[in-house]
């Protein structure tokens, strides 16, 4: 176990700066989660973690020492791969053993960690098999016994189950869950799945271009995103976006000439007759009498999901596109036209300049 701590770090390749100054600090047992699209510069990040390439500025410490310019070897860190890469001609046990036996351990010590971590990852009654008479969740589990083996102070994983089938990531999911649970070792793990993301992180790292967009819990990220982009990033279906207004002492968000959401209590006068963005999710549209509707929906595509409903649609009146999720199964034809409420303590009001939340 460690902590980290990463400080104003920037990366270029060439002229061109990837990221432009990452801090993030990271407790004794904690999992973190690196989020973010596709080019932020998430594997970027934590190659500079492990070492694999320079950081241009800024510092890297992990416990009391900075390690920015020490070998990967000698930072004491294990790091999880997409692609695992296992030694085809190895056994599992072999495979495991492998790192420990050219950092020459003994060999009743790599024998005692092999069996240990087969054991944590049920993978002992497999140690004789070959890489290629194994399942892909398997042969991940064995990338991870490689890790585990080496007993690092820090643990990296970079996308390690994109290339299992939904089922098994689900599963694996669990299974890299509970490790946590039992080995309790600083993680870092990155990931553009956003479920993946929600259940295993203790905190997220929301990255976008280069720069931190969010630091929190994965409920602070979802209740209380900090700006327009983490908003739309987080969730889905992607929460509903609109231009509006406010106007009554800032406790009223006027979309168009009959369509207005409350704020809840005092709302937020500083900002009275300002334009603001506001952000609605799906699942905050209740259904409700036409005559309290603060927003009619003509229904476009509607999908039965099973679980819930998502009506595709856009508002009567200001034609903006818009998704609600019902529970359970709803029928509706297209051209429906359907009288919803907004739950008012869910809104999201955002600075439409600088995109930062302002409620
Ligand atoms: N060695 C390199 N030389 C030049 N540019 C690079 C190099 N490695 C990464 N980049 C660039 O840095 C940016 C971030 O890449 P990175 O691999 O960190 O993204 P990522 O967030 O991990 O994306 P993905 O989700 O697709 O894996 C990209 O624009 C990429 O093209
Ligand atoms: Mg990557």
């Amino acid at each position: 176990m460690a902590t980290a701590r990463l400080e104003g770090i920037t990366k270029s390749f060439g002229d061109v700066e990837i990221l432009h100054g990452i801090d993030c600090e990271i407790q004794n047992g904690e999992f973190i989660v690196i989020l973010g699209p596709s080019g932020c510069g998430k594997s970027t990040l934590l190659r500079l973690i492990a070492g694999l390439e320079k950081i241009t500025s800024g510092t890297i410490q992990i416990d009391d020492r900075i390690v920015n310019d020490l070998e990967p070897a000698e930072r004491d860190i294990a790091m999880v791969f997409q692609t695992y890469a296992l030694y085809p001609h190895m056994t599992i046990f072999n495979n495991m053993a492998y790192g420990l036996k050219i950092r020459k351990m003994s060999r009743a010590e790599i024998e005692k960690r092999v069996q240990k971590a087969a054991e944590i990852l049920e993978l002992t009654p497999l140690l004789k098999r070959k890489p290629k008479q194994l399942s892909g969740g398997q042969r991940q589990r064995v990338a991870m016994g490689r890790c585990i083996v080496r007993e690092p102070k820090l643990f990296l994983f970079d996308e390690p189950l994109s290339n299992l089938d939904a089922k098994l990531r689900v599963q694996m999911r669990l299974e890299i869950r509970k490790l946590h649970h039992q080995l309790n070792i600083t993680s870092i793990y990155v990931t553009h799945d956003q479920v993946e993301a929600m259940t295993l992180g203790d905190r997220l790292l929301v990255m976008d271009k280069g720069l931190t967009a969010q630091i929190g819990t994965p409920l602070d990220v979802y209740e209380r995103p900090a700006n327009i982009f983490v908003a739309g990033f987080i969730g889905s279906p992607s929460m509903n976006f609109m231009e509006a207004q406010l106007e009554n002492d800032g406790r009223s968000i006027r979309i168009s000439k009959n369509e207005a959401l409350e704020l809840p209590e005092k709302g937020l006068p500083e900002f009275n007759g300002k334009k603001v963005k506001v952000g609605l999710r799906p699942e905050h549209f209740i259904i409700c009498d036409p005559k309290e509707a603060q927003i009619n929906l003509v229904t476009d595509v509607v999908e039965k999901l099973g679980a819930d409903t998502l009506v595709h649609g856009f508002s009567q009146e200001s034609k903006i596109a818009m998704t609600a999720r019902l529970d359970g199964i709803q029928h509706f034809n297209r051209d429906t036209v359907l009288p919803f409420r907004i739950q008012s303590n869910k809104l999201h009001i955002f600075d439409p300049d600088s995109g930062k939340r302002i409620n």
